[in-house]
């Protein structure tokens, strides 16, 4: 397995790799690697012939409130992690190595960033495209994975891809969840003890969302949102952002239930923010 922090040898390494005929598995990534991530890397080891995982904390991403300076970093332990799961490279440029200077261009999907996540963090998807065009650029033709865990993320790179057409199969790959349904995110380590235990409400939201829309044919979105909203514990220390009912593709929020839907909620515990999604089709 080999680091690399450069992008000219990064480029030429997977272009020697694809003269032979490799298939390229890309897995992006702000490191503080868990299951989560690690699940993309073992899923792009078992279909691609190559696998690169990058590890870069993208500042283009982060508000000028949010926690860029604290992000965890441990690029090390991130190389062990990518490497035992099957990665091949790991990609760890500095911001200088990423983009001499910051960058004058910016990539921006519309529409379907100005809701729920688009909406809360302006400027925060602008970001996430513009990397995630830069990181697809540098390692050519590939298979890219990212996890449903950031739903919106996925639609908006799915689209940006569609739109660009970038030479790049975009494979969605399921939330890996704690035992207590907890989706894995690396913002997980700000929890206290105490946000910890009540953070899987909101699965525990999406799911009682699910019951109303499969199990109890609610097809108003609206009563489907509060039955979520009513169903987060009213403790001091969470705050809901939002629980909606969207279109799975567009994330356009919806009135009715007319076929599949994505269930997508937002919460602050303390000082940190979790989001959480999932699928729910009418029966
Ligand atoms: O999901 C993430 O970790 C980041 O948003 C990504 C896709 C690596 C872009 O920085």
């Amino acid at each position: 397995m080999l680091l690399l922090d450069r992008v000219e040898p990064y480029g030429k390494a997977l272009d020697a790799h694809r003269a032979q005929g490799a298939l390229i598995g890309l897995v992006p990534t702000m490191g503080a690697l868990h299951e989560g991530h690690l699940s993309l890397i073992e899923q792009a080891a078992r279909e691609c012939d190559v696998v690169v995982v990058s590890v870069y904390v993208n500042p283009l991403q982060f508000g000028p409130a949010e926690d860029l300076a604290s992000y965890p970093r441990d690029v090390e332990g991130d190389r062990a992690k990518a490497a035992a799961a099957g990665a091949d490279y790991v990609l760890a440029p500095s911001e200088t190595e990423m983009f001499g200077v910051a960058p004058a261009t910016t990539v921006h999907v519309a529409g379907l960033t100005k809701y729920f996540e688009g909406a809360v963090r302006p400027g925060h998807f602008d970001g996430v495209a513009t990397i995630v065009t830069k990181l697809l650029a540098l390692t050519g033709p590939c298979r890219a994975y990212f996890g449903e865990k950031d739903y919106q993320q996925l639609a908006v790179i799915r689209r940006l891809v569609k739109d660009l057409s970038f030479p790049v199969e975009v494979r969605g790959c399921p939330t890996v969840r704690d035992i207590d349904g907890l989706a894995l995110s690396s913002r997980n380590a700000y929890l206290s003890a105490e946000e910890r235990r009540v953070a899987p409400a909101l699965f525990g939201a999406l799911r009682a969302g699910k019951i109303a829309v499969e199990d109890q044919h609610v097809d108003d979105a609206g009563v489907v949102e509060s039955i979520m909203a009513e169903s987060i514990p009213p403790i001091a220390g969470i705050g809901l952002d939002y629980a909606a009912v969207a279109d799975p593709d567009d994330l356009v929020p919806l009135r009715r239930i007319e076929g599949p839907v994505r269930l997508l909620i937002a919460a602050r515990l303390g000082r940190t923010r979790l989001i959480d999604n999932l699928a729910a089709r009418p029966q």
